[in-house]
C-alpha cells in the first residue's frame, strides 16, 4: 500500500488516458468518451501519486431497471494502472466516490461489472443484482448494486 496517493476530482478529458491504457486498449482514443462524461452532475475522481494519475472512477446519475425513484448513480470507468493494481488504489477510489456520493443525497450506486472484477466490489460491500450479460467488445458483465 502506497499510503502517499491523493483522490481528486478530475475532467472527463484527465481519465482518457487511463481508460484507452486499462479500459478501451487497442480501440480508438474516441472509445474513452462516455455518454454523460460532460453533464454536470456526473463526477469524475483520480488517484495520484509521485508518478501521476494512476487511477479513476466516474459517477453519473443514473437510473436503471431496478432503480427507478430517488437519487441513483452508476459508477464506470473504475481502472488503476496496471503496475499499481492491487495495491489499495481501486478500493480507495470507491470508497472516495461512495462518501462524495452519501454528502448529495444518493440513495443507491449500481454499476455493470466485467465479471473478472466480481470480487473487488463484493469485497466492496456490493450485492449481485440481475443475470450476467454480454457487452459487445467487452465482455461479460454482472450488475451490482450498494444502498
Ligand atoms: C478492478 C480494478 C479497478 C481494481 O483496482 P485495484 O487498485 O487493483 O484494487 P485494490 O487493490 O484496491 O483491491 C481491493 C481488494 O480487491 C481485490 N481485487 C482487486 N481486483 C481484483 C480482481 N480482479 N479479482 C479479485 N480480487 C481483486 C484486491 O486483492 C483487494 O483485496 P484485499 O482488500 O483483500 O486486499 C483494477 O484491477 C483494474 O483496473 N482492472 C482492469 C480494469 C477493470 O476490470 N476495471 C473494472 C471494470 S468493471
Amino acid at each position: 500500500m502506497n499510503y502517499s496517493i491523493t483522490i481528486k476530482q478530475i475532467s472527463s478529458k484527465e481519465t482518457h488516458q487511463v481508460r484507452h491504457k486499462i479500459l478501451r486498449i487497442g480501440q480508438p482514443i474516441e472509445s474513452c468518451e462516455f455518454e454523460g462524461d460532460l453533464r454536470s452532475d456526473t463526477l469524475h475522481f483520480g488517484a495520484f501519486n509521485n508518478e501521476g494519475l494512476i487511477g479513476i472512477i466516474s459517477c453519473y446519475q443514473n437510473n436503471n431497471s431496478y432503480f427507478k425513484s430517488g437519487i441513483n448513480y452508476q459508477i464506470r470507468g473504475v481502472a488503476t494502472l496496471e503496475h499499481m493494481q492491487k495495491k489499495g488504489v481501486g478500493k480507495k477510489l470507491m470508497k472516495h466516490a461512495e462518501k462524495k456520493l452519501k454528502e448529495i443525497n444518493c440513495s443507491n450506486i449500481w454499476l455493470n461489472a466485467r465479471i473478472k472484477a466480481n470480487e473487488f466490489y463484493l469485497k466492496l460491500g456490493y450485492t449481485k443484482i440481475g443475470p450476467i450479460f454480454e457487452v459487445p467488445l467487452i465482455g461479460k458483465h454482472q450488475c451490482f448494486f450498494k444502498n
